[in-house]
């Protein structure tokens, strides 16, 4: 393979423009830019990462590089990919791409090989795919690797699986548990662009309709607001009776699954769990009942069981599938089951990828540092980080806050004084 792959190498310039756009929305990653390139702290290093090919991710890739890293991006879902991006970042910035929307398969995964191959030493992974195949297919490289980062709920959980099995081989900083990550970018990130990809499909209307969000986690709590804000009326299903009862209080509707399947006219799901929309649910939908995922994987749903009850299937719109069943009810899966939001829109917004990939940037600065005093685990993003990126942002935002007084943190530190 060539050392980059992807759509359409003419598609260069109007990348450009987009991450120029981007990076506008990103005050914290420019800084830390400014500064890897003049410390150079990644000097030295090869970074394997496997992301979403966003404008924002070309902006994170080019603080690397300014770190002094050698960087080399596959996609992390076979449908994110922004060819105009993938273009600019292989051609123009030195940052061999592997990326191409729509790529099957096959492809996916030999996009994950083609930046193995380059031994890395540093891993950023979303969703811990390239990380999987390392320890899987790719064991040969693993010594040489010092460290990494995964951005995604989903990756966190995978990771921390292989180290409870011993398999983990060198330490993982799990980025997505930072405040300034989760609290952000799963929430008004998800929130919002899960709304955008669902319009940008089906153009339709949500004011009035039953909206059925599935899993109350930091994401489906984003999207459940954002679709309220639009008018729609949601209906949360939650497996977790805390998580349940916080939806009740926000003033949702929650229910049983099969309940909410009778009614619901919008179906989302983002639990990072197996067929939570199945035959069953498939089976009492109504007519012409929407079903989407904005969870890392297409396992979301059932895709198998809605292809073997239905009679027939069309493509009626771009990313909309009509699935007729034998009684006549049309369903709609949007995006194959992948990815809404940056398949069928375009991710997140830069204002909380900014500090979502701030939060990756300092934290590969971290494990080329620490590396050697950490153990083959998954680690908690350091609170100094975490609070760093906070500030930035918010004299970003041109927001000043106040501090404790003196008298405040002797207080708080204290136990005498009570009633
Ligand atoms: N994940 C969600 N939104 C994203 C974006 N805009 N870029 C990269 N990864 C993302």
């Amino acid at each position: 393979m060539s050392n980059y792959d992807v759509k359409d190498t003419g598609l260069a310039q109007a990348g450009k423009l987009r991450i120029e756009w981007a990076e506008a929305e990103m005050p914290v990653l420019r800084q830390i830019r400014e500064r890897f390139a003049r410390e150079l702290p990644l000097k030295g290093q090869t970074l394997g990462a496997c992301l979403h090919v966003t404008t924002e991710t070309a902006n994170l890739m080019l603080t690397l590089k300014a770190g002094g890293a050698e960087c080399f991006l596959c996609a992390s879902n076979p449908l994110s990919t922004q060819d105009e991006v993938a273009a600019y970042l292989a051609t123009e910035a030195g940052i061999p791409t592997f990326a191409i929307k729509g790529e099957d398969h096959e492809t996916y995964y030999r996009h994950i090989h083609a930046v193995l191959d380059q031994r890395p030493t540093l891993t950023m992974d979303d969703g811990a795919d390239l990380v999987t195949i390392l320890h899987t297919e790719r064991r040969d490289l693993l010594d040489q690797v010092l460290g990494g980062t995964e951005e995604t709920t989903t990756g966190v959980i995978r990771l921390r699986s292989m180290q409870r099995e011993g398999m983990l081989h060198y330490p993982i900083v799990a980025v997505n548990d930072a405040l300034t990550k989760h609290m952000f970018d799963n929430r008004y990130g998800t929130g919002q662009s899960t709304i955008d990809g669902i319009l940008r499909a089906t153009n339709r209307l949500l004011a009035g309709r039953n909206f059925v969000v599935a899993g109350y986690g930091w994401c489906g709590r984003g999207l459940a607001l954002r679709a309220a804000g639009l008018g729609a009326h949601v209906i949360v299903v939650e497996v977790d009776p805390r998580k349940a009862l916080e939806a009740h209080m926000d003033g949702y509707q929650v229910m049983c699954h099969l309940e909410a399947a009778r009614l619901g006219s919008i179906f989302c799901t983002l639990t990072g769990n197996i067929n939570v929309f199945r035959a069953e649910h498939f089976a009492v939908m109504p007519d012409g009942a929407i079903i989407c995922n904005s969870g890392h994987f297409n396992d979301e749903i059932d895709i198998p069981a809605l292809e073997a009850m239905s009679v027939s299937k069309r493509e009626v719109r771009p990313m909309v599938v009509e699935y007729t069943m034998p009684d006549g009810r049309r369903l709609y899966l949007l995006a194959e089951g992948r990815l809404i939001n940056l398949a069928s829109a375009e991710g997140h917004p830069a204002s909380v990828m900014d500090m979502s990939f701030a939060n990756q940037a300092l934290c590969a600065e971290f494990m080329v540092r620490e590396h050697a005093s950490l153990e083959r685990k998954v680690y908690a993003v350091p609170e100094t980080i975490d609070a760093e990126i906070a500030c930035l942002k918010l004299a970003a935002l041109g927001i000043a806050i106040d501090s404790l007084t003196p008298e405040q943190e002797a207080y708080l530190a204290s136990w005498q004084s009570g009633t």
